[in-house]
């Protein structure tokens, strides 16, 4: 299958180029575009065979169900039954953003979205190119994030090349995505709101809106079933082993000059802040200087050590402030272990 790149940016945004990917996903044809989160990989939600090659695309297990992206509230108020008073507060404060709204179905998205469950992900999101393919479709668009399944997330047009390409019909790239984690994703079928992913969108924020807001059991101890059903899969992880690395800054000076000197070759994914306390040579990546940063960053620093001819990467750990607890989450899911010292 010949995937078509069309190339446009925040400032330019081709109307036609958009038109014809919209077309392309009203023909059942499945189209990657760009959301302020991650890349997404979108299909007429109402059409089953459409959604059908997603999941063929991305290898994606068939029990993890899809979060339809809709452009405004009245479209996202068409596929549900109800929806709680908290729930318009949050819609108020967050979206369009990377905020993703567990809701009771009726029958309107095809079965394969919801797979199974009798409710189904609903989000906005606030990325031009994405609003704008959207309202091009007419129809609520179920992605997925576009990338191979078990694979970070795409936060850039070359991310999704090359894991899909000529396994999709089209590509819109819109350079860079700008959260660079997924959204957030939270239950709302009970008086009150749980989180089932941590993401774009923090508790702190949320609960400012909502009144108290939950995490749910199953992302907090390994005793629980996560609710979201792709949670429990392991994601995220790059090529190369990853491990964790928590303790003091001297103990992880002393523990990567050790593994150097024992002849291993290491990839070592840090903030601006600690690569300043290794040596020139190090082999390293730089995440940024924030926590915000960090998670824009994070998903290309995985995928960056493929090509580097190193057998583990190390990361650092980082305080779970703010989006830092997404991005821890998305780290341990990545990690084959953590090393304490
Ligand atoms: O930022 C994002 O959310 C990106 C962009 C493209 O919008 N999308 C994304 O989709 O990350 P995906 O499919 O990679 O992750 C969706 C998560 C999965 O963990 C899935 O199990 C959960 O949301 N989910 C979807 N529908 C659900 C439902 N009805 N009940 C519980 N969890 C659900
Ligand atoms: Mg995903």
């Amino acid at each position: 299958m010949h995937t078509k790149v069309w190339k446009m940016n925040l400032t330019n945004i081709l109307d036609q180029d958009i038109q014809e990917a919209a077309d392309m996903l009203k023909a059942g044809e499945v189209v990657a575009f760009p959301t302020e989160t991650v890349y997404g990989l979108g299909a007429d939600a109402t059409n089953a065979a459409a959604v059908r090659k997603i999941f063929a695309a991305k290898g994606r297990p068939q029990d993890n169900p899809l979060i339809a992206h809709v452009a405004s509230t009245e479209q996202l108020k068409e596929l549900v039954t109800f929806i709680p008073n908290y729930v318009y507060k949050l819609i108020e404060a967050f979206s369009p953003g990377p905020l993703t709204y567990i809701l009771p179905a009726n029958d309107y998205c095809a079965e394969n979205v919801k797979a199974g469950l009798s409710t189904i992900g609903v989000r906005i999101p606030s990325h031009p190119i994405a609003l704008a393919l959207i309202q091009g479709a007419g129809r609520p668009v179920a992605a997925p994030s576009a990338n191979v399944s078990g694979k970070p997330s795409p936060t850039a047009a070359g991310h999704v090349y090359e894991d899909l390409n000529g396994r999709i019909s089209g590509l819109i790239d819109g350079g860079q995505t700008g959260v660079g984690l997924e959204s957030t994703v939270i239950d709302c079928t009970g008086e009150i709101p749980v989180i089932l992913r941590p993401g774009g969108i923090t508790k702190e924020q949320l609960e400012l809106e909502a009144g108290t807001v939950m995490m749910d059991p199953g992302l907090v101890t390994s005793e629980d079933r996560p609710k979201a059903p792709g949670m429990k899969y392991k994601h995220y992880a790059p090529e190369v082993p990853l491990y964790l690395f928590t303790g003091s800054i001297s103990a992880f000076q002393d523990f990567v000059d050790k593994e150097i000197q024992a002849g291993s070759r290491i990839g070592v994914l840090v903030s601006d802040q600690t690569a300043g306390i290794f040596p020139e040579n190090t082999h390293m990546h730089k995440l940024g200087e924030t926590i915000e940063e960090i998670a824009s960053s994070l998903y290309d620093g995985l995928r960056f050590f493929k090509q580097a001819n190193v057998d583990k990467i190390i990361c650092e750990t980082f305080s779970e402030e703010g989006i830092g607890q997404a991005v821890m989450n998305r780290l341990r899911k990545a990690a084959v272990s953590v090393i304490e010292r």
